[in-house]
């Protein structure tokens, strides 16, 4: 837990957007701290300082592997999940370019995915984005339905990064692999809030993320199932089982292993006392706020997500105004927040444009506390009150 900034001149400073990123566990931060000062080496040296760091590196490696049910070979150390997500599609698709073009996806995907299979469709692939229904759900049959002679690849996210929706990945990996499909999932935002190991889900690779479990930025891994080969996307040393180039992030790495030690310690316990924050909010907000909608699955969704649509309001009016009260949350995912653009993913779920633009995702870490549920949800009470009082169209009571 952190103290929240409530000092002497009572700031309020609530954080409920860690779907966002996350503020690194002080282990975290002290188990990197070494490795920015006497550790530096370069884990390629062979000398004693490049043995230091070499031997963090496989420790970090076999820490990472073991979470995720891997073997150590099997886990490449990459600068985050959008690095991972642009290794597993195009160093699949370049590989396997003369076996078949054909990519399948979803419609709600991150940037990360979608952009790369735009990218890769500019070059020649064909890409088929499957739907989702109206609370964020892929019907594995239509995963099926789109696989052809040349399909060489699926990619489906595990929870989506907006809604929290979480996918049946198990079911699209049996399939995929009956009729011999890779498959990769985006587990950024899934990793951390429920259990999440490549046994389980079938998958040949999964990407994970360090900054959005309590970890730092700038690094995350890529799991790839031992046998699948995959073209590395730079050229240089023979880093990472010559797959990324590159001398090791190694504070980034060992802060990445901290932060899944401290995940696979903490993961039952968060998501159990998450699962009643979310639950609580969800509930006070719907019945406190006429004409308010949970967007996403009610039940098969993350334990800290909470996507919530208010008529006749703007979801950037509601954000900040709940700055001003000194509550951090976003209207979308943290890459399309800056944007006006509606929302694919809600637009995805059949959510009308007029109503598309009155969204808030509050992301729940486990720092907070249900006092802070209430101050946030008596807050919006009142900001979704004055706003409608404003606006032309909501009806006046
Ligand atoms: C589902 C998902 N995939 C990929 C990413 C990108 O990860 P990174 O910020 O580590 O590049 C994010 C970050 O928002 C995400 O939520």
């Amino acid at each position: 837990m952190y103290p929240l900034n409530r000092g002497e001149n009572k700031v309020v400073r609530i954080y409920m957007d860690h779907g966002a990123t996350t503020r690194p566990d002080p282990e975290v931060v002290n188990a990197m701290l070494p490795f920015y000062d006497e550790l530096f080496g370069n884990a390629s040296s062979l000398h004693t300082f490049g043995q230091e760091a070499a031997r963090a590196l496989a420790s970090s490696r076999k820490t990472v592997a073991d979470f995720l049910r891997a073997e150590p070979e099997e886990i490449i150390f990459t600068s985050g999940g959008t690095e991972s997500d642009n290794l597993a599609l195009k160093g699949i698709a370049y590989l396997k370019k003369n076996k078949g073009k054909h990519i399948i996806t979803s419609v709600i995907e991150h940037p990360a995915i979608l952009n790369t299979c735009k990218y890769l469709g500019d070059m020649g692939y064909r890409i088929t984005y499957v739907p989702v229904n109206n609370q964020g759900l892929i019907d594995p049959a239509d995963v099926e339905d789109a696989i052809t002679d040349d399909t060489i690849l699926i990619s489906i996210i595990h929870a989506n990064n907006e809604i929290g929706t979480i996918q049946p990945i198990k079911e699209i990996s049996a399939i995929a692999h009956m009729h011999g499909v890779l498959v990769h999932t985006d587990a950024v935002q899934s990793v951390g809030k429920m259990p999440v190991n490549v046994d389980d889900l079938g998958v040949d690779m999964l990407s994970i993320s360090a900054h959005k479990i309590y970890g730092p930025k700038g690094v995350g891994a890529l799991y790839l199932r031992k046998g699948t080969r995959l073209q590395g996307l730079s050229q240089g040393g023979s880093h990472e089982m010559g797959k990324r180039a590159g001398t090791e992030n190694i504070p980034g790495i060992v802060g990445l292993s901290k932060a899944v030690e401290l995940a696979k310690q903490r993961v039952e316990g968060d998501t159990k006392y998450l699962v009643n924050l979310r639950d609580t909010m969800i509930r006070k907000i719907l019945d406190s706020i006429p004409e308010s909608y949970l967007n996403g699955h009610p039940t098969k969704r993350l334990c800290n997500n909470v996507h919530v649509r208010f008529s006749y309001v703007e979801g950037e009016s509601l954000l900040m105004m709940l700055n001003m009260k000194g509550v951090a949350v976003s209207t979308g995912s943290a890459c399309s927040s800056k944007s006006l653009e509606p929302s694919h993913v809600l637009a995805a779920l059949g959510i009308i444009p007029e109503k598309i633009h009155g969204n808030l995702r509050i992301t729940l870490g486990h720092e907070n506390t249900i006092d802070e549920v209430d101050y946030v949800v008596e807050n919006l009470v009142d900001i979704v009150k004055k706003l409608r009082a404003m606006s032309p169209i909501a009806p006046k009571d």
